[in-house]
């Protein structure tokens, strides 16, 4: 009796030995020890490295490697390098890349909700259009790519936008008449140059300071930032401090690639996501302001600094804006837009 039970304990030892070693295989298959997944992540964009997007994507690269003992690897691709405008969308809702960080303007095609930061003078500054979008609507907003297989995460600011042009010095809402404006793409942006007896043309940025260079259009209106490290002002002759409309971002990812995250990995990328947001928030303007200082020491641009009564100009000939979109947009995402942070 006492032989037969010191056997079958025997067996049952070695049983209960190969079942933990099976279990140890499955878990250094899928994940390392620590539950964290082997991992590549992506992330493309459009814009030079001295930017807040840049910025905020190098933070949450520094996070997510660091925390993770280099098992999850953060590969960043700017100036179009990987993917322009007209691609990085695609490739992100086919898990090619799995983050992108596009101005919301790009994405008026799939929600024209999106026009939000084209309505004129709609923000004074960056706390302004982050509140809007952490808020309510601006996060259902968001929200809306999802039948894409898209998550939008988290709002980055870059800033105002400012008017550049090579043919004169624009300081009224008549100056623009006959010229012909690049811009990000959307509905609003387009009716705001219709409304100043302009022509407008959507064009991805990779392409514009060619598209600058050889008079394609006259001009063109974005954030200092981007004036200076993409040097239009090599190629514009007068630029006119507006803040008019602005350049604003969504850090986007692909829904099936965020699902196959396990907890452990997730609450890595998404540490890196919060620390990547608190850069690209904090830099975003004194990026501009440094940026506006480059722009004038290089001196090849006349700087207009628009008086309030001119900007005051500016803003009852956009006015009616307001009204023409009211439908598509939304009276409470405009409302919720025009109140937020106030
Ligand atoms: C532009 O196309 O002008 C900008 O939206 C680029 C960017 O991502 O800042």
């Amino acid at each position: 009796m006492k032989k037969l039970s010191i056997f079958l304990l025997f067996v049952l030892s070695i049983f209960v030995l190969g079942a933990c070693q099976s279990d140890e295989k499955v878990a250094v298959s899928g994940a390392s020890s620590d539950g964290v997944q082997e991992l590549k992540i992506k992330f493309s964009h459009v814009v030079a490295e001295n930017t807040p997007k840049h910025q905020g994507a190098l933070a949450m690269k520094e996070y997510i490697e660091k925390e993770s003992d280099g098992k999850i690897k953060v590969e960043i691709y700017p100036n179009s390098s990987l993917f322009g405008d007209q691609d990085e969308y695609q490739n992100l809702v086919a898990n090619n890349i799995q983050f992108i960080a596009p101005d919301l303007t790009k994405f008026v095609g799939n929600n024209p909700q999106f026009n939000v930061p084209a309505l004129p003078f709609a923000f004074a500054d960056d706390e302004e259009a982050i509140a809007f979008w952490d808020g309510e609507k601006g996060q259902e907003v968001l929200g809306s790519l999802k039948d894409d297989g898209v998550l939008g995460l988290s709002m980055w600011p870059n800033g105002g936008k400012h008017l550049t042009n090579g043919k004169h010095a624009i300081s009224s809402p008549a100056d623009l008449k006959g010229l012909k404006f690049r811009t990000q793409g959307g509905q609003v942006l387009e009716s705001m140059y219709t409304a100043l007896g302009a022509g407008s043309e959507s064009i991805p940025f990779g392409e514009l300071y060619t598209a600058l260079d050889q008079g394609v259009v006259d001009g063109q209106e974005n954030t200092f930032s981007n004036i200076e490290s993409k040097k239009f002002d090599e190629v514009q002759k007068y630029m006119t401090i507006m803040n008019h409309t602005r350049v604003d971002y969504a850090v986007f990812t692909n829904t099936k690639f965020w699902d196959s995250m396990n907890d452990a990995t997730k609450a890595i990328v998404e540490g890196g996501l919060a620390a990547g947001t608190e850069v690209a928030r904090a830099e975003a303007k004194s990026l501009n302001e440094k940026a506006l200082e480059t722009i004038k020491e290089r001196g090849n641009v006349e700087i207009v600094e628009l008086t309030p009564e001119q900007i005051e100009e500016f803003r009852k000939v956009l006015e009616p804006i307001y009204e023409e979109y009211e439908d598509e947009i939304g009276a409470d995402v405009i409302e919720a837009a025009r109140n937020a942070g106030k």
